[in-house]
């Protein structure tokens, strides 16, 4: 592919008519640390978990006990899987903008495997000062996502967005989307200000079924 294909930041509509078209199909992997969550949180915390999908960790938490958790997702089908398979109440916004919860109010925000559907440095960074701004004073935010990988088959697509150094890693796929990895050094500069209490690196399977490592970081506001 070219690189013009990735001057743009992406049409955020084409990307939900992706996540639309796939959402039968797909199954989502990154695991959730329950026993770093509970050293943190209560039963009774407030856990909005953004990008949700079809609920995978929404479903497991309230499973566990944790009685105050909202998925939210941009994409109507997923959302719809949701209900359908696991009877779940995900809510569906068509943007991070259109999250109607009160600043200040979340102990923890869930953004799994998120980051990876946003190539933009600057989507990603709107993205973050939404979500930072509804934790409250120490709330947590639970990431798990990609750094630039070292095989694979992405690393030798991986493509620079708009000139700019720090927006390394985004990689086109032949199914109609765009993705991205990142440079260890934009997630630093994505969470400066917040504390890092925990950071590892893991084995997951994409959703297309190759092994990968992924990283998971959590902060504190
Ligand atoms: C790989 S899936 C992960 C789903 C879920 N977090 C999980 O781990 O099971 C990525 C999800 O992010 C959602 N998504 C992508 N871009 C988004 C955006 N800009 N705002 C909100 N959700 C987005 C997609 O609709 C999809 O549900």
């Amino acid at each position: 592919m070219s690189d013009e294909r990735l001057t743009s930041p992406g049409d955020p509509i084409d990307h939900r008519a992706y996540w639309d078209r796939v959402a039968r199909t797909k199954q989502f992997t990154h695991p959730l640390d329950e026993v770093l969550l509970e050293a943190h949180l209560s039963r009774k915390s407030r856990i909005l978990d953004f990008g949700c999908g079809y609920g995978r960790t929404v479903k497991q938490l309230l499973g566990s006990g944790y009685t105050d958790v909202q998925g939210y997702d941009t994409s109507k089908e997923l959302v719809a899987r949701g209900a359908r398979e696991h009877g779940l109440s995900l809510v569906h916004i068509d943007a991070p903008s259109e999250l109607l919860v009160p600043d200040a109010s979340v102990d923890c925000v869930l953004l799994f495997a998120v980051l990876t559907c946003i190539p933009s440095n600057t989507e990603q960074r709107a993205l973050l000062d939404i979500l930072r701004a509804k934790l409250k004073p120490n709330g947590l935010l639970y990431i798990s996502d990609y750094y630039l990988q070292r095989g694979g088959p992405e690393a030798h697509r991986y493509h620079t967005l708009d000139g700019d150094p720090m927006n390394h890693g985004v990689f086109h796929l032949d199914e109609g989307v765009t993705f991205r990895h990142h440079m260890r050094e934009w997630i630093a500069e994505l969470l400066q200000g917040l504390t890092i209490l925990s950071e590892r690196s893991i084995e997951v399977l994409t959703m297309n079924g190759h092994a990968a490592e992924a990283f998971q970081v959590l902060a504190r506001k």
